[in-house]
C-alpha cells in the first residue's frame, strides 16, 4: 500500500525512473512494444498513424453512441511522445499533454505539429495540481494508469474529476484483472539454447547480431500465436553477474516447434555503453507471461568484451531516433540505472466505478479491451463529470 504522500512521493520518482530509462533507450517501442519493432525499429510516421486511428476510432465510438462533448480544451494523461496528444490536435481547440518522463515530454515538443495550440508538461507529481478545477472538457488516457500502483492510479483518477469541467467527459483504460491461462503448461520450459559463436567481442553502444539455434527439448509442441509468441531475448549481466539490462533483442520463433525440433534465429542486440566483459544471457519468453528461465528452463551464457568506440566512429544508426541531432543527450542510459520492466497494475471494474461516483463522475458506458496487453483484460470507461457549475460560470450557462 502507498498511502503517505512520503510513499507516493517516492513511487513517482521510481517510476520516473523507470520511464526516463525506457524514453531515452526507445521511446517508441517502451510506449508500444509490438515484437519486431524494439530497437528503434518503428518508423517514426507509421508509429504517429496508430494514434491518429485510436482516435478517430474513439471519435467514431463517441458519436456513434450520441456521447455529445465540448471541443475545446482536451487532456491526455501520460502522454509519452505525443502520439495521442498530436492525433487529438486535430479535433480539439486546444490540447496538453502531461508526462513524467522529461525525454518523453522533450521528444513530443520535437514531434508537436500545432504549435501554442498543443502544450506539452512534465509532471512528477502524484497529483494534477498544474492544473486549476474545471480546466478541461475532455481527458484521455490509454495504456498509462496500468503501469502504476493502483493508489497512484486512484489519486489521478480522483484529480480527472477535479480538472473536469461540468459536464466534461473522461475516459481512460485499465485492466481489471490479470488472466494468466495463456501460459504453456509448466512442462514446456525446457529448451537448449546454442550459438556457435563463443568468442564475442563488440564495440560499445552498439547493434550486434547473434546467429542462434534453440531446440524445443520439452514435451510440448510450442505454438506460433500473434497475440502471444515466444521469442528469443537476451538480458545484460556485468562482470559481478548483476543484471544490468533484462530487455534488450527479440527474435519471434517463426513457427510451431515441435518437440525435440530446432529452429535457427537471428538475435540483434544492442551493447552496453561502457567498455568492459559482460555476460550476455539468451533465454526464451513468452511476452507478458514468463521468461523461460523462471520456470526452470537453462539459458546460454556467453560472455563478451565490449570495446570502447573511437570517439569519432558513429553510434549505430536507429530509426526511431526522433530527437533532433546535437538533442539527443548522446550518452545511452548508464546500464546500472537502466531496464526495469514495466510493472502491470489493475483495479477491479467495480472499484473503479466506485471511484468515478465518489469523484464527481458518473459513468456513461465501458467498454472491453484488452489494449494493455494480452493477459490483461480491462475496460475502456467513459465518464462525465456530473458536479455543479461553478458560480462564475453560472451566469452564462444558464443565459
Ligand atoms: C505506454 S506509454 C503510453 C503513451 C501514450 N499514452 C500513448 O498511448 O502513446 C505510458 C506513458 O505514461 C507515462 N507515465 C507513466 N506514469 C506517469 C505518471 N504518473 N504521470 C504521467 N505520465 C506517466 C510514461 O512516461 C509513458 O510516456
Amino acid at each position: 500500500m502507498t498511502n503517505t504522500a512520503k510513499d507516493q512521493g517516492e513511487v513517482l520518482e521510481r517510476l520516473q525512473n523507470v520511464w526516463e530509462t525506457h524514453a531515452k533507450d526507445d521511446p517508441l517501442w517502451a510506449i508500444i512494444s509490438t515484437p519486431g519493432k524494439m530497437g528503434g525499429k518503428w518508423d517514426l510516421n507509421e508509429f504517429l498513424q496508430t494514434g491518429r486511428h485510436e482516435i478517430d476510432q474513439l471519435l467514431e465510438t463517441l458519436s456513434s453512441n450520441d456521447i455529445e462533448f465540448e471541443r475545446s480544451s482536451a487532456l491526455d494523461f501520460g502522454c509519452g511522445v505525443g502520439r495521442l496528444t498530436q492525433a487529438l490536435a486535430r479535433s480539439f481547440e486546444s490540447v496538453c499533454g502531461v508526462d513524467i518522463s522529461p525525454t518523453m515530454i522533450e521528444n513530443a515538443r520535437n514531434l508537436n505539429q500545432y504549435q501554442e495550440k498543443c502544450t506539452y508538461h512534465l509532471n512528477a507529481r502524484p497529483d494534477l495540481r498544474l492544473f486549476e478545477d474545471d480546466r478541461f472538457s475532455f481527458v484521455y488516457s490509454n495504456i498509462v494508469l496500468q503501469h502504476m500502483e493502483p493508489e497512484v492510479a486512484k489519486n489521478y483518477l480522483a484529480e480527472f474529476g477535479r480538472i473536469l469541467k461540468p459536464g466534461g467527459l473522461v475516459i481512460f483504460q485499465l485492466p481489471s484483472q490479470f488472466k494468466n491461462e495463456k501460459g504453456l503448461p509448466a512442462a514446456a520450459y525446457s529448451t537448449s539454447i546454442h550459438c556457435p559463436e563463443q568468442k564475442l567481442s563488440w564495440l560499445s553502444s552498439s547493434r550486434a547480431t547473434l546467429a542462434v539455434s534453440v531446440q524445443n527439448t520439452s514435451p510440448v509442441l510450442w505454438p506460433c500465436e500473434p497475440g502471444q509468441p515466444i521469442m528469443l531475448g537476451n538480458h545484460w549481466l556485468d562482470e559481478a553477474g548483476q543484471m544490468i539490462r533484462q530487455d534488450d533483442g527479440r527474435a519471434v520463433l517463426p513457427q510451431v516447434v515441435r518437440p525435440g525440433e530446432t529452429v535457427g534465429l537471428t538475435l540483434d542486440v544492442k551493447t552496453p555503453p561502457a567498455a568492459g566483459r559482460y555476460t550476455i544471457e539468451l533465454d526464451l519468453v513468452q511476452e507478458g507471461i514468463a521468461w523461460f528461465k523462471n520456470k526452470g528452463a537453462q539459458t546460454l551464457r556467453l560472455p563478451v568484451e565490449i570495446l570502447p568506440r573511437a570517439a569519432e566512429e558513429p553510434m549505430a544508426p536507429s530509426d526511431a531516433d526522433i530527437r533532433p541531432p546535437g538533442n539527443l543527450g548522446d550518452a545511452p542510459p548508464a546500464v546500472e540505472e537502466a531496464f526495469e520492466g514495466f510493472s502491470m497494475h489493475y483495479i477491479p471494474r467495480r472499484e473503479v466505478v466506485a471511484l468515478l461516483h465518489q469523484h464527481g463522475m458518473q459513468l456513461e458506458f465501458i467498454v472491453p479491451t484488452d489494449v494493455g496487453g494480452p493477459g490483461y483484460p480491462g475496460y475502456f470507461y467513459f465518464a462525465r463529470a456530473v458536479k455543479a457549475p461553478r458560480a462564475d460560470e453560472h451566469s452564462s450557462l444558464s443565459s
